[in-house]
């Protein structure tokens, strides 16, 4: 019998068995969708379970100042117990930056280079096992060319690999955007594809989520109906004859 790879359990209600039991671990995975769709839920949550199986866990943040994330977090009941918060670092980008001189709008090579070395040093010196970059596409902006968009999320996503370490990168769409990434290469490198979005049924908005692609590992493509409640997010399928 061929051999299943090793599956890193998001604990998420619903989506480990649309995985068929998990990302396999060392996997880089795009959490894409627009604004309010539920993905920096959906990767926090990731971090507290595996806070809760002893795994730590890294939050990048790119775009929100973390402490008034978690501010906002601690309002969901999954987030306020304060022993898992521990062993979660928060980490704002800007500070990188600034600790490593890179206060340019467009990044070399060598900056990449500087980045990438950088994020793996925390990696390894808190034993890092589950990270998420929120989002990708406010670096890719620093990037600017596709080649070195591909750099850095090749480089990055195999050395947080060879650590062990599975990756969740946050890719912001447009509300009505085509594909799953702003640049587009973001999108043919990931290992894995999560798209979440809005779908209208009788005058209701609701979330949805569907895994377009994840390698190493065989899975559902259904849409499911996406609930953000206080204990977490729950995944049920969407009833597509269940009335328009
Ligand atoms: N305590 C809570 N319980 C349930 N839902 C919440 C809570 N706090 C925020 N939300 C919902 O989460 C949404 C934000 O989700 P978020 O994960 O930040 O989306 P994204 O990162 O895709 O922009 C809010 O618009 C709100 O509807
Ligand atoms: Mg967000």
């Amino acid at each position: 019998m061929a051999e299943a790879r090793k599956k890193c359990l998001t604990g998420i209600r619903g989506l480990d068995t649309i995985l068929n039991g998990g990302i396999p671990v060392g996997n880089t995975v795009l959490i894409s969708g627009s604004a309010g769709t539920g993905k920096t839920t959906l990767s926090i949550e990731f971090l507290v379970h595996g806070a809760i199986m002893g795994e730590k866990g890294l939050y990048i943040s790119v775009t929100e100042d973390s402490g008034k994330l978690v501010e906002n977090l601690i309002t969901y009941d999954f987030f306020s117990r304060e022993n898992i918060q521990k062993d979660i670092i928060f980490i704002d980008i800007p500070e990188i930056y600034e600790k490593l001189g890179l206060n340019k709008l467009q990044f070399n090579i060598e900056d990449i280079n500087l980045l990438i070395e950088n994020i793996i040093k925390i990696v390894k010196e808190f034993n890092i096992k589950r990270v998420v970059i929120d989002s990708i596409t406010s670096i890719c902006y620093r990037l600017e060319t596709e080649e070195k968009i591909m750099e850095f999320i090749l480089r990055l996503g195999k050395a947080l690999q060879e650590f062990g370490a599975t990756t969740l990168m946050i890719s912001e769409l447009l509300p009505f955007a085509k594909g799953y990434s702003q640049y587009g290469v973001e999108e043919a490198i990931a290992d894995g594809i999560i798209l979440m979005g809005n779908y209208e049924r009788r005058g209701d908005l609701l979330r949805t989520l569907r895994v377009i692609k994840m390698r190493g590992t065989a899975h559902s493509r259904a849409t499911y109906v996406l609930e953000l409640t206080s204990i977490g997010i729950m995944l049920v399928p969407l009833l597509k004859n269940g009335g328009e």
